[in-house]
């Protein structure tokens, strides 16, 4: 199975002549749908170039820690250590080795790697007796004692000619190990997953429209948090201030409830898992002015009508072992109608939205919400931030997936 790996990679790169290999590793991380932020040391320059690196990753190499070009600029080690969902050194040289296990830092990665605080993998690749030397082995002892992960190094025939250990791992079965580790163990991991967020816009004339307060906050987490969990995420979303930067999310945007609705039955049929968390309007004018609408004397009346609802149409096609979800927005005690809803519409969860609370629904940071399935008791949550929310609605569609 192709990997997948969803995650924010800092690689590594040092003075190993492996370090030619690293164009493959960058690829075939991206391939597998991380965002990758390469760090090279000063030596790793002579192996290979900053060039093929930036290229493949879609982002400037960094190497030095202070930019000597006069602007008393320097690249932030702390932000990068915090930006990394892991950080990986391919290759890693026996002299970065030994200085990572000596604490030392005198270069851009090696400060990076201080400061970082998520896990960190190590592949080292070496000449056979480098790679035997007590003190090498007696530093990646230290290294794996304080948490660092070693992937290989391989046996077989290295760059001096000479057969033994010392070959970095082939850059597939890294980007392999880093999948297993992180990604699986989530059901998502794979799983196709249809999200939609924020409000839509409905068109009263060229200028004017029917809208409602939804930020899409709520459904950028569901997204974001999906994602993290190896999911393949197709976001949806009405005309929202946000942008997400996390791997593994499709974004499409769209303005009207037609909109919506056109990009929901394209990938609904596709997909393993759909929430739709979006305000979509239930209303729009019937008849929306071609041109401006001139003010008059007296009053004007705008004649609206229904729009489609998306989600009773994928609930109607819903295909054996697809999960849907819907959202409910309800001002009063919703539990019913929530119940009403899961049957009407084909769902498996209604995440109940309460009005009443302060703190909770459209424009806050925070959510109250109600998880309503068919076969348990409803699970009411406290109030929360949206990130925690969605993880509980995560949880929840994991459970059914589980069966
Ligand atoms: N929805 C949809 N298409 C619409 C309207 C709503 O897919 N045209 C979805 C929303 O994304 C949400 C759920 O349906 O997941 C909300 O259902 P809805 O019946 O609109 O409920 P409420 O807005 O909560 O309330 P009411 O039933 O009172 O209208």
């Amino acid at each position: 199975m192709e990997p997948i790996l969803h995650r924010r990679v800092l690689l590594g790169v040092t003075g190993s002549i492996a370090a030619y290999k690293t164009a493959w590793l960058v690829r075939d991380l991206v391939k597998a749908g991380a965002e990758v932020q390469v760090v090279m040391t000063p030596a790793a320059h002579d192996f290979v170039t900053p060039l093929t690196l930036a290229t493949l990753s879609k982002r400037p190499v960094l190497t030095d820690l202070f930019l000597r070009d006069g602007s008393g600029s320097w690249n932030d080690h702390v932000s990068l250590g915090r930006w990394a969902d892991v950080l990986v050194v391919a290759p890693a040289s026996a002299h970065t080795l030994a200085k990572m296990a000596q604490g030392l830092c005198d270069n851009l990665l090696l400060a990076t790697w201080l400061s970082a605080t998520c896990p960190v993998y190590v592949a080292p690749a070496m000449d056979l007796e480098m790679f035997a030397d007590p003190a090498t082995a007696h530093n990646l002892d230290l290294l794996r004692q304080r948490g660092v992960h070693t992937i290989g190094p391989e046996s077989g025939e290295l760059a001096s000619g000479l057969e033994g250990a010392g070959r970095m791992t082939e850059p597939m079965d890294i980007v392999h190990r880093l999948a297993t580790d992180l990604m699986e163990g989530s059901p998502l991991a794979g799983k196709r997953i249809l999200v939609t967020a924020g409000p839509t816009r409905e068109a009263i004339d060229p200028v004017r429209y029917i809208g409602n307060r939804s930020s899409g906050r709520m459904g950028f987490a569901i997204a974001e948090e999906a994602a993290a969990r190896g999911a393949r995420v197709e976001l949806v979303t009405g005309p929202v201030e946000l942008t997400t930067d996390r791997p593994g999310i499709v974004r499409t945007d769209v303005e009207s409830a037609a909109d919506m609705a056109q990009a929901c039955k394209e990938r609904a049929p596709e997909a393993d898992i759909v929430i739709m968390s979006a305000a979509v309007a239930d209303h729009r004018p019937a008849a929306p002015a071609g041109s401006k609408i001139k003010k008059d004397e007296g009053h004007l009346e705008l004649v609206l009508e229904r729009t489609e609802d998306i989600l009773a149409w994928i609930g109607k096609r819903r295909r054996p072992g697809q999960v849907i979800a819907g959202f409910a927005l309800e001002t009063e005690e919703g539990l019913e109608s929530a119940r009403g809803k899961l049957e009407r519409k084909g769902l498996d969860l209604v995440v109940l939205n309460s009005l009443q609370d302060e703190g909770a629904g459209f424009g806050h940071a925070t959510n109250k919400v109600t998880l309503v399935t068919r076969d348990k008791d409803p699970e009411r949550l406290p109030l929360l931030p949206k990130a925690e929310v969605a993880r509980r609605i995560l949880d929840a569609i994991e459970r059914r997936l589980k069966g």
